[in-house]
């Protein structure tokens, strides 16, 4: 299939990238690489072997957008958006623009080109306020920061566009805690400035460019205090999109579908794995609670193995074992 790819050069759209290709589909990429490097789209062309069409484009770009699907494609894969929870707390307007106006664009230019198959990449931040663990898809929708709302308003047009239009047929993938590499070590996540998410923190502290890692809270009702997650590797999140890419016949309109591995791992034990895989100490301190964390979520992903005949195959020590072999070769990540 002939498949665009937003977001492309960005760390989960440039791992999807690769195993389309390697699965045999044609893709073209854009990207505005305003949080990203057009490196790792060179690289996933090195790895393999094959062509990737890549132009700087935003979604904010109306024309261009419509331009390029009237082209033709088959399906898209939409990745491109900001996801800074901190930054869309001080910055509401630009997470609203870029994220729900640009993704409002790239759905009438589909329409307008009566491209009608797509690939949403949603979040587990939808369910807001956790009630209970595993957490399906039916468990109540709720934003806890703006970063959050902009992937309800998000799945709640592409809800809409659905039960209008009948044709279109979408995938609402809910991602858990991704983490990992791909496992050459070449293509991984490069975030800009102090990391937020844990993982990264972790590893840039492994290979000595943090002192010591932050352990935000160690009273949460879990088993050690801290705080427990379902993390996910990169590359069996980007498995499940070719998934659900090949099952989108099977989807009413546009359906929800968590991508986890259904267990949990606590900071603790996501540090432990971490110094286990690079072989090297990770100091860490405990401070007070995050705000706005939860104690703990963690997905039912039974729904996946059944629509999309999918399911999670790597586990934290392998998550780690990959990410850490991409942090030791560029310990200064794309270094562009
Ligand atoms: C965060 C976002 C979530 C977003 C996801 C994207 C929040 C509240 N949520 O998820 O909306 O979809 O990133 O990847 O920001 N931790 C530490 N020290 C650190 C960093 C994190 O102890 O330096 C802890 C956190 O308290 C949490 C766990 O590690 O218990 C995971 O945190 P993080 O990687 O930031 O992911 P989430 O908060 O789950």
């Amino acid at each position: 299939m002939k498949i665009l790819v937003t977001g492309v050069a960005g760390y989960i759209g440039s791992h999807a990238a690769l195993e389309l290709l390697n699965a045999g589909h044609e893709v073209h990429g854009f990207d505005n690489l305003s949080n990203s490097s057009e490196e790792a789209v060179r690289r996933v062309r090195e790895l393999t072997g094959k062509p990737l069409r890549f132009e700087k484009l935003d979604l904010l770009d109306a024309p261009g957008l419509g331009r390029l699907l009237k082209e033709g494609f088959d399906a898209v894969m939409h990745f491109a958006g900001l996801k800074a929870v901190g930054e869309s707390v001080e910055k509401p307007e630009l997470y609203k623009r870029n994220n729900v106006d640009g993704s409002a664009n790239l759905l009438a230019a589909m329409e307008a080109a009566a491209c009608r198959r797509l690939v949403f990449s949603s979040s587990c931040t939808v369910y807001g306020e956790v009630k209970k663990n595993p957490v399906d898809e039916n468990h109540p929708r709720g934003a806890v920061n703006p970063y959050g709302q902009t992937k309800l308003d998000v799945e709640n047009l592409c809800l809409d566009l659905a039960r209008r239009r009948p044709g279109w047929r979408i995938a609402l993938l809910r991602y858990f805690n991704p983490v990992g590499a791909h496992e050459s070590g070449r293509i991984g996540e490069d975030p800009r400035g102090v990391p937020n998410n844990l993982m990264p923190f972790v590893m840039q502290t492994a290979v000595g460019r943090r002192d010591k890692v932050r352990v935000f809270g160690n009273d949460y009702p879990t088993p050690d205090g801290t705080g427990v997650r379902d993390y996910i590797h990169v590359v069996d999140l980007a498995l499940g999109h070719l998934a659900a890419l090949d099952r989108l016949d099977a989807f009413a309109g546009a359906q929800a579908v968590n991508l986890g591995t259904g267990r949990g791992a606590s900071v603790l034990e996501v540090i432990a794995a971490a110094a286990r895989a690079s072989g090297r100490p990770i100091p860490y301190e405990i401070l007070p609670r995050r705000p706005g964390d939860s104690a703990a979520i963690w997905a039912e992903p039974t729904l996946a193995r059944e629509k999309l005949g999918w399911r999670a195959e790597r586990g934290l020590d392998r998550m780690c074992a990959d990410h850490w072999r991409w942090q030791k070769n560029n310990p200064d990540g794309y270094g562009v």
